[in-house]
């Protein structure tokens, strides 16, 4: 699309629109009954990932416009410069290649005339060398100890990614190795982990791209701060903080040697970062191989996404459904709900990939964008959700799609309870698409009188047609990680080309940074306030109760 003829105004969006209104009221239980064989039509495979997107409010002539409208939007040219290595973060005349982080050495991507794939190899093989080193005892702490903690110190995509695999990946990490991460400049979060540590034997990761980034920073200064009261000296700081970052100058002026500052790239957004050095916390956990796993699950994902025709596409399906609902329908909201207590975290990370992506409403030209963009995402690991937000899903006024994420086995072997948690996933999924009818609840109490009946019938009622895509995954191994992370790096791509969105920049963080910069001096004196009422009153309410 190009300024002249944006997406909305061409025929292919007037004929969503004609047939979401003709199709809206089709229930999806009638859908099943009419087509048994849409699970066979509705669900793709690769490796050991399987899709199942049947049970979402689409016909095939849905689908078939819906491709229709990722042609017209060109999302495969957009994709070959993606890949490439265009400068498609317009914005910031960046180019985005996460992709070519999960490419084998001998590949060949150019940035500015130059191939960036021996530079990325060059900068993973010193990572692992260094997580080789500690996960082996041959690196140790300034007092010659082994080291026990690793603290990773970064917000944002320097902490949701790398934590979030972290704790996917719990079964295959290192006994002996303790990774934590601290993130919120409430000191809360940092103070909490170093109770637990001893300096002596602990490395601390300042993970930053920018090495600008106040909370991560000001985390840093502490960290650094609290090492040298605990009775270790100035010379020891070379050995227990480490850095990644694209800004090595600024990491060097904190006290990092250059031997321990591993480099990020500029063409990689935070968000896209944790197959980069940004992953060192990850590495030191899982070491060498299953990281390298992890980025070749990722590259299977990216190939299937290069190649693959986009009616079985897997992020172009996922992306186009996902449009369906929250432009045509105009839903806001999409939760993601894993049924495995390791992927605890994921919503947290999709959050910021989704949202920090896709949460705009102007298009890459700068022209406002009159029709609904990016979801709200948000979702909890199954089945503790069922006891929490469920009840909204099933019974509540809104129409809300979800991913349930489902491992088919699992690491811990108690077989018992793997199947209780699937046939949850299962029946949940199940109960959102079906309902159940008025009919059908008032069968169900025929042991009451009519009157009490009547009562309480409809508040049995579900309405189901409630959309889901459900992803199997063999288990949760450092390769189909990988293949589900990439996967929802390219639905976002997806959906922001079609709407015609810079998925790649994040203005909207910039405004609140700036204004808390300026207030936050104005907590510790008693100059004159010049903000509204409001931010007046409670910066005054602070000053007077707070105790330094
Ligand atoms: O939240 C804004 C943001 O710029 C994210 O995009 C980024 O992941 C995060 O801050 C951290 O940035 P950095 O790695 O530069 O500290």
């Amino acid at each position: 699309m190009n300024p002249s003829c944006p997406i909305n105004q061409t025929a292919i969006w007037a004929q969503l629109h004609q047939h979401q209104r003709s199709t809206r009221f089709l229930h999806m239980r009638d859908l099943f009954r009419q087509q048994p064989d849409r699970f066979a039509q509705m669900h793709e495979q690769l490796n050991g990932l399987l899709l199942d997107y049947s049970k979402n409010r689409i016909t095939e002539d849905t689908l078939t416009l819906l491709i229709e409208l990722a042609n017209i939007a060109d999302v495969r040219g957009w994709t070959d410069k993606m890949r490439r290595g265009d400068k498609i973060n317009v914005s910031e005349n960046r180019a985005v290649l996460h992709t070519a982080l999960r490419l084998p050495p001998h590949a060949v991507v150019y940035v500015d005339d130059q191939n960036i794939v021996p530079d990325i190899h060059h900068e993973l093989e010193r990572a692992y060398c260094f997580a080789e080193s500690v996960r082996n005892g041959e690196y140790t702490g300034a007092h010659g100890e082994r080291i026990t903690d690793i603290i990773n110190i970064g917000i944002g995509g320097s902490h949701l990614g790398p934590e979030m695999v972290t704790l996917a990946l719990r079964p295959f990490q290192q006994t002996g190795l303790n990774i934590h991460y601290v993130a919120n400049v409430d000191g809360a979060n940092l103070m909490q982990v170093l109770d637990t540590v001893n300096p002596a034997t602990t490395v601390f990761i300042i993970a930053s791209k920018s090495f600008t980034t106040p909370e991560t920073l000001l985390n840093a200064q502490t960290a650094r701060n609290w090492f040298l009261q605990q009775g270790m000296c100035e010379v020891d700081i070379s050995r227990h903080f480490i850095a990644i970052t694209s800004a090595v100058t600024k990491a060097q002026a904190f006290g990092i040697i250059p031997e321990h500052i591993f480099t990020m790239f500029d063409w990689v957004g935070g968000r896209y970062s944790v197959w980069s050095t940004i992953g060192l916390s990850v590495i030191c956990a899982i070491g060498k191989e299953n990281f390298q796993n992890f980025l070749a699950g990722g590259r299977a994902m990216d190939e299937h996404f290069f190649h693959a025709p986009l009616r079985h596409n897997i992020p172009v399906l996922l992306g186009l459904i996902g449009l369906w609902y929250h432009t045509f329908y105009t839903t806001t909201s999409h939760a993601i709900i894993p049924y495995d207590h390791g992927l605890r975290r994921l919503a947290a990370h999709l959050q910021q990939l989704d949202m920090e992506s896709n949460g705009k409403q102007v298009s890459r030209y700068g022209e406002r964008l009159d029709f609904d963009t990016g979801p709200i995402i948000w979702g909890e690991e199954g089945v503790n959700c069922q006891h929490a937000f469920f009840q909204l899903l099933h019974q509540g006024p809104r129409l809300i799609s979800s991913d349930f994420i489902v491992p088919i086995n699992s690491f811990y072997h108690i077989s018992t309870q793997h199947k209780v948690l699937a046939a949850n996933a299962f029946a949940q999924t199940k109960a959102l698409m079906h309902g159940k009818t008025l009919a059908e609840a008032y069968a169900e109490l025929m042991h009451l009188d009519n009157k009490s009946r009547d009562i309480m019938a409809p508040q049995k009622v579900f309405p189901g047609n409630q959309p889901s895509n459900t992803l199997l995954l063999d288990e949760i191994n450092p390769f189909n990680l990988g293949m589900l992370l990439a996967m929802y790096e390219h639905k976002v791509f997806v959906q922001g080309i079609i709407w015609g969105i810079n998925s790649f920049d994040q203005w909207g963080v910039e405004y609140g940074k700036v204004l808390a910069k300026n207030i936050e001096p104005e907590l510790s004196t008693n100059s004159p306030l010049h903000h509204d009422a409001s931010t007046n009153g409670l910066i005054d309410y602070f000053r007077k109760h707070h105790h330094d």
